[in-house]
């Protein structure tokens, strides 16, 4: 038999499949171009407000499970939202979470009082996380805190399970949103309509990696869309592809995916990553006043921008149907309240 995720253990921590909602007042003061839809993420869960890490961390429970593992160790920026849902997952397992927040964002002056007591940090800090700030610098790769702090558990007589910033560099981390496909799909038959493009904020990878994986299995991964916000974008996309390939022969996909099989748009990111740009901003404030719907200036208000943008310039064909992958990551909004 040919693998296929269906052999992998899954740990329910969603809702289950996420909601599809239309966004007609948004599609509209676009010019009614195009029919935009979104897949929420952003509300896949009753855990710390949910978000994308949730459906990744669904196949990796099952090995923290059967392992025996007392303590959760993840690594992200001061205001990481993987952290926080590890924070959360660790707290509903009744497991300890040991967590490293580097300084991944140069933080703005005006901000600096508060951003590392509000937002996503703080969520973790009430789950009852051990949070611990670190002094390194913005990278996606594995981290020598992260080791340090596996070392120091070690040391302590615990056994410590490490989740890679992300998600990413696990061996599973691509599993969960080659699933989110097969719910796009389920969800394309039952609202009748076929989505043309699909757009993905991409910075660790494997949200992105999933989704192509996921619809190459049906000759689709063309239509996916990746909006960096990692302003690194050369490593991003080879992560991407890197993520994509194991993940593929993990579920056996029968397609040789290449560099040029992941579409990367490098336009969004700037100035760098965590910091939004004025368009960013605009995007934010466009897509919640129009929808209701939150996004944040670190992710997803960095692959709205690139949303809109792409509608403003005709990028997309007239009367497209272009799905939003909404990742979740407002709980971070809090910390950069000088934007609004
Ligand atoms: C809200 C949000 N959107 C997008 C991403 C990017 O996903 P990935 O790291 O899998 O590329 C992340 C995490 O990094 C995130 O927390």
């Amino acid at each position: 038999m040919s693998p296929s995720l269906e052999q992998y253990k899954k740990y329910q921590l969603t809702f289950g499949p996420s909601p599809i909602t239309h966004f007609p007042n948004l599609s509209k003061a676009l010019g009614g171009k195009v029919n935009i839809y979104a897949k929420r993420e952003d509300v896949n869960s009753g855990l710390a407000f949910g978000g994308n890490k949730l459906r990744k961390l669904e196949y990796i429970v099952p090995e923290i499970l059967d392992g025996g593992y007392d303590t959760l160790v993840s690594i992200g920026g001061i205001q990481s939202n993987q952290t926080r849902m590890v924070a959360a997952v660790a707290a509903k397992l009744g497991l300890g979470c040991h967590l490293v927040q580097e300084n991944w964002v140069p933080i703005p002056e005006q901000e600096s009082l508060n951003y590392d007591k509000v937002g996503n940090i703080e969520l973790s800090r009430i789950m009852g996380a051990d949070v611990r700030l670190n002094a390194a610098g913005f990278d996606i790769g594995i981290r020598d805190s992260w080791k340090d702090a596996l070392k120091a558990l070690e040391a302590e007589g615990k056994k410590p399970y490490p989740i890679p910033a992300g998600c990413s560099e696990h061996k599973y981390g691509g599993l969960g949103f080659v699933g989110f496909v097969d719910e796009v799909l389920q969800q394309e038959k039952e609202l009748g309509v076929k989505f043309d493009k699909i757009v993905v904020c991409a910075v660790t990878g494997s949200t992105m990696a999933g989704i192509v994986v996921g619809f190459a299995k049906y000759g689709r991964h063309h239509d996916v869309i990746g909006i960096d916000a990692s302003f690194t974008p050369a490593k991003t996309k080879q992560q991407v592809l890197r993520i994509a390939r194991s993940t593929g022969s993990l579920v056996g996909l029968d397609v040789e995916l290449t560099l040029d099989d992941i579409y990367l748009d490098e336009r969004f990111a700037h100035p760098c990553y965590g910091i939004p740009n004025e368009g960013t901003i605009e995007a934010i404030k466009l897509c919640g006043s129009t929808e209701g719907c939150l996004t944040d200036p670190v992710y997803e208000g960095k692959s709205m921008q690139g949303l809109i943008y792409k509608v403003r310039n005709d990028e997309f064909e007239k009367g497209a149907n272009v799905l939003y992958c909404h990742l979740g990551g407002a709980p971070v909004l809090s910390a950069y309240s000088s934007y609004f």
